[in-house]
């Protein structure tokens, strides 16, 4: 199973990768504009705290096949990372898929709203396509069953290697079922991930233990 975060402000990715395994970090416009920051100073500063071996998922913007290639290109010049062209589905971003693909790019489909959609990505080379499962919710769509739907289409192919990457999450439930629906790998904000993690009981067992055991040896005493 594959945990990124989907931010790229750098003080929670500093925070939650020294303590959790993150496969990598995903990030698209939105999030990148919002550190109010040159891009290329956003993403080096991503890339200094995860290396160069995480995947570093980083999106385009242009309209047209032509425009994305050159810019999945200059990404490429630019950033020394395992880097996965996030491109958008349409007609302009699959033409592009194919011709990255063919240039030995790694590519994750975003953006996606429909189980179809997922199914023509991996057709068009992507490695990883990003179903937004709250903006489905959101439309009254089911963002779960989308995932549900396109593993069930895409699993048919005994040599797919293409990975569904639930995005999009506002909580654990939605994150759980994606996972239970066939995502493998999923992509969470800060607070998602750290909700993925709590559980009030367990910090009340915590405490419990601590209590008896300081009762018992001395308040703060641990086995050292
Ligand atoms: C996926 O890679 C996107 O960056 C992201 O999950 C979109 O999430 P949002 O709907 O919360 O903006």
């Amino acid at each position: 199973m594959e945990y990124l975060l989907d931010t790229a402000d750098l003080n929670e990715i500093r925070e939650i990768n020294a303590y959790f395994p993150i496969t990598g970090v995903t990030t698209n416009p939105s999030i990148i504009a919002k550190e109010k920051k040159d891009y290329k100073e956003a993403i080096n500063g991503i890339i200094e705290i995860i290396g160069t071996e995480k995947m570093l998922h980083v999106q385009v913007l242009g309209m047209t096949a032509d425009v994305i290639v050159k810019e999945a290109k200059l990404l490429k010049e630019t950033f020394k990372a395992n880097l996965f062209i996030k491109i958008p589905v349409s007609a302009e971003g699959l033409k592009a898929m194919g011709i990255l693909k063919k240039e030995g790019f790694n590519i994750t489909a975003t953006g996606i709203l429909t189980s179809q959609q997922i199914v023509m990505a991996v057709q068009a080379g992507a490695d990883y396509m990003a179903p937004y499962v709250n903006r489905a919710d959101n439309i009254n769509g089911d963002g779960v069953r989308v995932v549900e739907e396109a593993y069930k289409i895409i699993s048919r192919d005994k040599n797919n290697k293409a990975k569904i990457l639930g995005a999009s999450f506002k909580n654990v439930k939605q994150v759980h079922d994606a996972i239970l629906a066939g995502a493998e790998a999923v992509t969470v904000g800060t607070d998602v991930l750290k909700q993925l993690i709590y559980h009030p009981y367990t910090d009340w067992s915590i405490d419990k233990f601590n209590s008896d055991w300081g009762k018992a040896y001395g308040n703060g005493k641990t086995l050292l």
